[in-house]
């Protein structure tokens, strides 16, 4: 009886691991369990063995039953696997790049701030960069900024706390806090600093201000300045210089005019108004852009420049507010969100 068990079972694990079928397997299975299967069979000749016998063969039976059993289990559990793996498909390795997707295409911001540094590098401007990461002195103090006025305030600005220490960004003074810059007229002053005139420089880039996100409203956005010194600068050249900027980037029918204003790092001061009425969803003859002027003698006395000797303009505008106008984009929260759908519109510049 036990050879006889023993050569089932020898016979069924040779034959069912290479199943590769359900009515294989169920055709398999019949053979060996089904009503005149062979180990059927032999539990039909129980009723022949002597009863003193009984208990030790019914053991026997019984294990190789469990045995049988086990076998039959993991054949049809690789079965599943095949028939899982068969409706899956080919493997895939997901960390490749989609099939699907084409090559993408440069962010708005991005198209914009490349397109402004081109038109600006025509002209002479070579692109400066400067960290966000700044000091009240290059922030404010030497942009003619003083300690009482509202641009620094915490309410405004993001400070970190005193203890925080950059050891890559210089300080001029040892007690000077560190800040999220809030504009890029921080650059102005390091490169004034680390070169002479005659400069002429343009800096996009990210700033910060404690703005609650709305429509048009980001606690980052992005700026861009441009900064030129030398002899017998004049508005002249300021208001040349922006209309042969707005012109070359959203058409020949832009215009701009100037509105005084105040900063206390030019004298006189501008703001610019921009008109686009040829720019989808620009419904208002005036939009203000930027703010410019011509640099105040106490910022070139500050960086060590002579102010009888040198004269320049400046010049700094959000570059999200320009984007939104030549793209007709009226919610700024759409730049961040990197949604495939709003990006994808924006195939220029690829
Ligand atoms: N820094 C100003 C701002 O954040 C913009 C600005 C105004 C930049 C006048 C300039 C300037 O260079 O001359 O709103």
């Amino acid at each position: 009886m036990q050879d006889l068990l023993n050569a089932i079972l020898a016979k069924a694990s040779g034959e069912l691991p290479g199943v590769r079928s359900r009515p294989d397997f169920e055709a398999v299975k019949a053979r060996y369990v089904g009503p005149n299967g062979e180990l059927t069979q032999v539990m039909k000749k129980m009723g022949a063995v002597p009863k003193e016998e009984r208990p030790a063969v019914g053991k026997l039976v019984n294990e190789a039953k469990l045995s049988l059993n086990s076998l039959l289990e993991s054949a049809l559990s690789s079965i599943e696997a095949l028939e899982i793996a068969s409706q899956l498909g080919a493997k895939v390795d997901p960390t490749l790049p989609s099939p699907d997707l084409g090559p993408g295409t440069m962010h708005p911001l991005t198209h914009v701030r490349e397109e402004m540094c081109r038109i600006l590098r025509k002209v002479g401007f070579s692109v400066a960069d400067g960290p966000e990461v700044e000091t009240e002195y290059y922030c404010f103090d030497a942009l003619n900024t003083p300690a009482d006025h509202t641009a620094r305030d915490a309410q405004d600005t993001f400070y970190f706390p005193a203890s925080t220490a950059f050891g890559n960004i210089s300080r001029k003074t040892p007690n000077e806090k560190y800040l999220l810059r809030t504009h890029t007229s921080s650059v102005q002053i390091r490169t004034m600093l680390k070169g002479s005139p005659p400069i002429r420089i343009v800096s996009p880039g990210r700033v910060y201000r404690r703005d609650t996100s709305d429509a048009t409203h980001s606690a980052n956005f992005h700026q861009l300045e441009c900064l030129s010194v030398d002899r017998g600068v004049t508005v002249r050249d300021l208001k040349a210089l922006l209309d042969y900027v707005f012109s070359s980037l959203l058409g020949p029918e832009t215009k701009i005019r100037f509105r005084p204003h105040y900063f206390g790092y030019t004298e006189p001061s501008f703001e610019v108004d921009l008109s686009a009425k040829h720019l989808p969803k620009v419904n208002k003859e005036w939009i203000e852009i930027g703010g410019c002027g011509m640099v105040d003698p106490t910022v070139f006395s500050g960086v060590g420049y002579d102010p009888a000797i040198w004269t320049g303009y400046a010049f700094g505008m959000g570059l999200e507010r320009l984007a939104m106008l030549l793209y007709g984009i009226d919610d700024i929260r759409y730049f961040y969100q990197n949604d495939v759908r709003f990006l994808k519109q924006f195939s220029l510049g690829t």
